[in-house]
């Protein structure tokens, strides 16, 4: 079967990265670009640490584009105090020497879907969604090009990391999301309420770091750093992984569990801004937006997410 064309819209941070990764080890998938959004880290940071982690998977030649600065509507807020200064803390990182694309990330995004069979790209968002929603607005033509979007973002039963009711991609533009749940476009969600089911554990990232190499001691010191975070303020033994989980869900369907909900995205209240309302329990008697995961095979996302690394590194 020929792979599945994807692209990752991103913010990297540490498990960004390890989405990238995921991704770019995966002959399933033909990472068709990645697009950079300001989010962890303001956007020079997330475009640099794009082209650190295509130069770890030893993709220099992948295409990276910048994209929007700050969110549609809102003020951008960034997420240093997980991630780092830099977005990418942890290990040692020399400056990248690959390039970035010339052309803004939304107007690849409008030229390169619409030029596209319908159905034929999936994106996976993996951080705030403005890139997404900029192109669905300025070039609505491209929905039906979009066969789905798989996307980590939002919670509703475990609450929000970033104020009580709101996870940070939707918290940090919310008319975004709110765009993109209204687009008719098939969606996969992975929420706080399937990524806090899936903790790394310090044996598991000491596995990482047992693949050897550049790739496995640099995504095993990423992990360390990012997981401190999480572990502090959960009292748990490690850290949620968010974003590989899109790339996992993709290529092993059968490791997650969900439900088809209707969704609906707070941009009103500044107490609930970037809640995502799930009514859960079909209250409102609405079609439902998106297929909202809340269980995952944890053992078996870690296990992919290690052997594909560990064949990546094996081949460079
Ligand atoms: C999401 O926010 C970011 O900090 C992570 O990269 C992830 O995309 C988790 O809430
Ligand atoms: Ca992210």
């Amino acid at each position: 079967m020929a792979p599945r064309k994807i692209i990752i819209d991103t913010d990297p941070g540490q498990d960004d990265a390890l989405a990238i990764l995921l991704a770019l080890a995966s002959p399933e998938l033909d990472v068709l670009g990645i697009t950079c959004i300001a989010g962890n880290v303001p956007l020079p940071l997330t475009i640099r640490n794009a082209q650190l982690v295509c130069e770890l998977a030893g993709r220099p030649d992948m295409k990276i584009f910048a994209g929007c600065e700050r969110p549609m509507v809102r003020d951008l807020v960034t997420a240093e105090i997980v991630h780092g200064e830099t977005g990418l803390d942890g290990p040692a990182w020399d400056e990248p020497t690959m390039g970035v694309q010339e052309m803004h990330a939304v107007d690849w995004l409008v030229t390169e879907l619409m030029s596209a069979e319908d159905g034929e790209i999936t994106l996976c968002p993996v951080g705030p969604i403005t890139n997404v929603a900029m192109a669905m607005v300025r070039e609505p033509r491209i929905i039906p090009k979009i066969g789905e979007i798989v996307t980590m973002g939002g919670g509703f039963f475990v609450g929000g990391n970033t104020t009580p009711v709101a996870e940070f991609n939707v918290y940090v533009d919310p008319h975004a999301a709110d765009v993109m749940y209204r687009s008719g476009i098939p969606i996969v969600t992975m929420p706080l309420d399937v990524t806090h089911e899936a903790l790394m554990s310090p044996e598991w990232i000491e596995s990482m770091r047992a693949i050897g190499g550049d790739i496995g001691e640099k995504t095993a010191a990423m992990l360390s750093f990012y997981g401190r975070y999480d572990i502090a303020r959960y009292g748990t033994r490690g850290g949620p992984l968010h974003d590989p989980a899109t790339i996992a869900y993709l290529l092993q369907p059968e490791l997650y569990g969900g439900k088809d909900v209707f969704v609906e995205v707070e941009t009103h209240s500044e107490l609930t801004m970037g809640m995502t309302v799930v009514d859960y329990w079909d209250r409102f008697e609405k079609e439902p937006n998106c297929r909202w995961i809340s269980e995952v095979d944890s053992d078996g996302f870690f296990e992919l997410i290690r052997e594909r690394l560990a064949n990546l590194a094996a081949a460079l």
